[in-house]
């Protein structure tokens, strides 16, 4: 199990996108503190949901923005929230089902989340940044 904390260089310098970074990685380090203190079935499904909708929510977030300042990579950054949200719902279904993968699955969002936000976030947060005005 890797430690799941929040790092300096998750910031990107975009008000928006780091407050919601913020609260998504909070939500994952509480299910992760739940788990090490250990957590029912119920309790689990519930995070799990929340994690879900607030990753829809974000990722929405996201789309807007770059829909809004014609953002060129917009293609490519949606596709990789897309596919996030495919493998959210597949392990979230074994989850409910009673499978033992909780501790791999955060690690798993974890790492995606740090490669995600210094990958294409950071190229949007830099695109923002340079525009005029
Ligand atoms: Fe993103």
């Amino acid at each position: 199990m890797v430690e799941i904390v929040w790092q300096k260089w998750f910031e990107l310098g975009n008000f928006r996108i780091d407050s919601e970074h913020r609260v998504f990685l909070d939500l994952v380090m509480g299910l992760n503190r739940d788990f090490k203190a250990g957590l029912t079935p119920e309790k689990q499904a519930r995070s799990l949901r929340e994690i879900l909708k607030y990753a829809e929510f974000h990722f929405l977030s996201e789309e807007n923005m770059m829909i809004d300042i014609g953002y060129p990579d917009r293609q490519i950054h949606t596709e990789e929230h897309r596919k996030l949200l495919a493998t959210l719902e597949a392990s979230i279904r074994r989850l409910n089902a009673g499978e033992d993968i909780l501790d791999e699955f955060l690690t798993f969002l974890y790492e995606w989340f740090c490669e995600h936000t210094v990958g294409v976030d950071y190229r949007l947060a830099q695109f923002i940044a340079a525009r005029p005005g």
